[in-house]
């Protein structure tokens, strides 16, 4: 039952923008719910601009149209057509209103798009999902976030049947009809584009909290979520709470409805959505509890429940002009989100984290097939744009305008971008233009990072002159040709930089412009520039790119001592931790080339001094301790042999772990494992993360006592976190002795869908050519499902993405297996078919046996004449 869009319809085009002919002013919903079917009812009073000369032209998609009139009179059949994906009208005027009435099957929509069920007919509950296209398929309307409407939305149910009724906006009455049946009416004062409309009806428990804003507007909180998940909202309530405040206090911004509603679902294409004053959350990023989530999972619901809130003016208030611009949105959410959770945490932690995220999934995004813009130039279909890209390069990208306007800057900056494009649909250069602005700088060479592809290579070369005592530093930069664009520009690129001597210690920085300072950022806007450092005392180590300040690899010609100095004498975390996975990169090369140890014992020896030393913190020497992994080492290979880099960086891990010890570990272990709490304070969390991966590399040298420590820790766990770090250490190390826990696991948490979901991760996860089968015996539990896309990602996304030896098998059968599970989504499901079919970035450079396989896998799938738009673009960009 799901649309069909041609899907070789030509691409929409960013330079083909224009504002619309027709705007709807108000829009009344009626909304006659069902399982089966469900009727709606729309009253749209249409505004015509004069200036264009247009008739008019709504989209809807799978709409069963059942009546239609004009300013109150029945449309003739010759006065409307139903076209492909819309609807045509003739004789509408400014100010006319259309009346459509129409039928819709929530029950028989997999495609979690537009109404659908979630759960089981007989006890599941009805919710939508707009963003970015799916009220077209509740209504014929022009679906496009610069039409801005007032929404008046009147719900009916069967009470039993649906005793909750929930849209977005304010309440506005509510009673009893006959039959059983009840009605309530919400209205949205603020007007807002189709894709922030919602509506949840059915049986729902729910918590809530009264909050005043700083403004003084007294908030009713509500989430809510099936009973099974009730007791799991608590702490998504505390940080909502924490949310409202950071923003309040961060970027004086107030929440603006008398109510705030969050809706969990298990049935959720995303991670969350930001529908005016009624969120929907995937229970993944909403439910948390000490027994069923781990320390990441908390994280996770708190950045989320942040992100979503945040949208409510970055993305709501002042929402995007066009799909082409939404990185304005996301970027910049995802920017505040990043910042709200440092506060919440720790800020080095944190920039560790989401560095690693950049360079496993954004890089190798912008290296391959699918790269685009932040800003792209086209598209077929906007759900595949919701990429690493727009989201997390992105928000690198408002993190460097935020850094070079500072704290002060930045926030004149956000406060003129709010209050001028206040209920307007605005475009990134608006963004810009106000930053710029509000602090007298002009902003608009940054417009370029928007509109280019690829991830800047960032040269430094440096030089002393030890008779002058100058050090002069050479940055270069190239961007390397893209299929869409042969020809990169050169970016600006502010480098934050520091200058250590000898001991480890910050050398003051003197330069033209700023004296004394010990961490400055300078940009480099040509293709190569020096910079001159005066009264230089010695030879200095630079550490670059500090932050990283910009989103660009640095390649540098450090000597291994120097990145060691840098790794152990950085008073910063997060430069600490960069410098240790340049020197961990050149130690593997040093393996992979069989080359002079040097690397190899500068990484070991370093880390080793660190493991020793009291005042580290220890989730941060958790990090320190984990070199790059199997993707980011596949990144810098032209011929990439995925089974080769685990055994390597396998190697490398082994290295490290013999330098260490297996005393030293051993009675680390035991320490840490007597320290033990089911608390999620930091301490906690800290004394969990380097506990893990001591056990891991333990396990490296003597897998028999760690898998001993492994089959304990299972049994005492007193968090998910444990719990999951023993079971992951034996099935690695001990398959047999794994069996009878994970079954246990399974039988323990056999109602828990979200823990299932990481008991089918797990297993997925485990390296090597026995993924395969173990992949396809997963598949044949009974709990497997391609309906839920959390069960999809966590069995199949998990083995295609974060198990590169398993996936990639020598002999293609990986390929063929997922290609074939794709086709039977994709007609399910095509924007989880699409978002999955991405594990075949890279595949261009893998060795010629895998790329062979995965080429054929690929264009067995581009043979398929019944694909989805989604999944045929991105096969299609994927053979370019
Ligand atoms: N706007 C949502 C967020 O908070 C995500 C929506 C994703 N939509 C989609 N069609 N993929 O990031
Ligand atoms: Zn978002």
């Amino acid at each position: 039952m799901n649309a069909r869009p041609d899907a070789s319809s030509l691409p929409i085009r960013l330079a083909d923008y224009r504002a619309p002919a027709w705007r709807v002013e108000r829009v009344e919903l009626d909304f006659e719910l069902g399982i089966a079917t469900t009727e709606i009812g729309a009253k749209l009073l249409l505004r015509r601009d004069p200036a264009q000369d247009e008739s008019l032209r709504l989209d809807g998609e799978n709409l069963e149209l059942i009546s239609i009139a004009l300013d109150g009179e029945v449309l003739a059949d010759d006065a409307y057509r139903l076209v492909d994906g819309g609807l045509e009208v003739h004789g509408a005027r400014d100010g006319s209103v259309l009346e459509t009435r129409v039928r819709v099957h929530p029950a028989a929509n997999t495609a979690l798009e537009g109404l659908y069920l979630s759960g089981p007919s007989e006890t599941g509950f009805l919710l939508t999902q707009c963003e970015a296209q799916g009220f077209r398929h509740i209504t014929f309307f022009p679906d496009r976030p610069d039409v801005q409407a007032i929404y008046t939305v009147t719900l009916r149910a069967d009470r039993a049947r649906f005793p909750v009724l929930l849209a977005g906006g304010n309440p506005d009455g509510s009673g009893e009809l006959e039959d059983g049946r009840h009605w309530a009416r919400f209205v949205d004062p603020h007007p807002k584009p189709a894709y922030l409309f919602a509506l949840v009806a059915g049986r729902l428990e729910k918590i809530e909290q009264d909050y005043r804003t700083a403004d003084g507007r007294d908030v009713q909180l509500k989430i809510w979520a099936e009973a099974d998940a009730i007791d799991r909202c608590h702490y998504a309530m505390d940080a909502l709470v924490r949310s409202m405040r950071w923003d309040e206090q961060a970027y004086g911004r107030n929440y603006d409805l008398d109510v705030f509603h969050v809706v969990a679902t298990h049935d959720f294409n995303m991670g969350a959505m930001e529908n005016k004053g009624l969120n929907i959350f995937n229970t993944k990023c909403l439910l948390a509890d000490a027994d069923s989530s781990t320390d990441d999972e908390y994280r996770r619901v708190e950045a989320v429940v942040a992100h979503e809130y945040f949208h409510n003016w970055s993305g709501n208030r002042v929402t995007c002009r066009d799909w082409f611009q939404l990185s304005l949105k996301e970027g910049f959410t995802v920017y505040r989100e990043q910042c709200f959770s440092a506060d919440m945490n720790s800020a080095p932690l944190k920039r560790i984290e989401d560095v690693g995220l950049l360079r496993r999934a954004q890089f190798p995004e912008d290296a391959g097939p699918l790269a685009h813009p932040v800003r792209p130039a086209e598209y077929r279909e906007i759900n595949n744009f919701y990429t690493a890209t727009v989201y997390e390069k992105g928000a690198e990208l408002v993190r460097m305008l935020a850094g070079k306007l500072g704290t002060a800057g930045f926030r004149r900056g956000t406060d003129l971008y709010f209050s001028r494009n206040d209920g307007r649909a605005a475009a990134l250069e608006d963004f810009l233009a106000a930053l710029g602005e509000a602090n007298d700088v002009d902003l608009s060479p940054y417009l370029a990072w928007y509109g280019q592809s690829g991830t800047p290579r960032l040269k430094a070369h440096g030089h002393y002159d030890a008779t002058r005592h100058e050090y002069t530093l050479t940055l270069s930069q190239h961007t390397p040709a893209s299929l869409q664009q042969p020809r990169k520009q050169p970016l600006p690129i502010p480098v934050k930089l520091a200058l250590f001597g000898s001991d480890g210690r910050m050398l003051p920085l003197h330069t033209d412009g700023q004296t004394d300072a010990s961490e400055i950022v300078v940009v480099l806007d040509e293709a190569e520039q020096c910079f001159v450092f005066r009264d230089v005392p010695e030879r200095p180590v630079p550490s670059l790119l500090r932050g990283l300040s910009a989103p660009a690899v640095l390649e540098c010609d450090y000597t291994p001592a120097e990145l060691a100095l840098l790794l152990g004498h950085d008073p910063d975390g997060f430069n600490r931790w960069d410098a240790g996975q340049q020197l961990a990169l050149r130690a593997y090369d040093a393996l992979r080339d069989g080359a002079h140890n040097g690397a190899v014992n500068a990484w070991c020896d370093t880390l080793a001094a660190l493991f020793d030393d009291a005042r580290l913190d220890a989730a941060l020497l958790a990090d320190l301790l984990v070199p790059p992994g199997e993707i980011e080492l596949a990144e810098r290979e032209s011929v990439v042999d995925p089974a080769r880099i685990y055994t390597l960086r396998q190697q490398l891990q082994q290295r490290l772990a013999a330098r260490i010890g297996a005393d030293k570990l051993e009675a680390r272990y035991r320490s840490l494992a007597a320290q033990s709490t089911a608390g999620i304070d930091a301490v906690s969390q800290a004394n969990r993360s380097l506990k893990q991966r001591v056990l891991q590399l333990l396990a490296l040298l003597d897998p028999t006592a760690a898998c001993h420590h492994a089959a304990t820790q299972y049994l005492d766990a007193p968090s998910m976190t444990d719990r999951l770090a023993a079971l992951g250490v034996l099935a690695r190390h001990d398959a047999a002795r794994s069996v009878e826990p994970l079954v246990h696991y399974r039988k323990r948490y056999a109602s828990d869908p979200l823990a299932l979901d990481k008991w089918f991760a797990l297993q997925a996860q485990l390296p090597g050519e026995g993924a395969l089968a173990r992949v396809q015996a997963l598949e044949a539990d009974p709990a497997f499902t391609l309906k839920n896309p959390n069960r999809a990602r966590a069995l199949l996304g998990t083995w295609a993405n974060g198990n590169p030896s398993g996936f990639h098998r020598a002999d293609g059968a990986g390929y063929r297996l997922y290609a074939d599970r794709l086709l039977a989504l994709d007609a399910l499901n095509p924007q989880i078919a699409a978002r999955l079919a991405t594990a075949f970035n890279g595949w261009q450079r893998l060795e010629p046996h895998r790329r062979e396989a995965a080429h054929a896998a690929l264009a067995s799938l581009a043979g398929h004449d019944q694909l989805s738009r989604n999944l045929a673009e991105i096969v299609g960009n994927m053979l370019k």
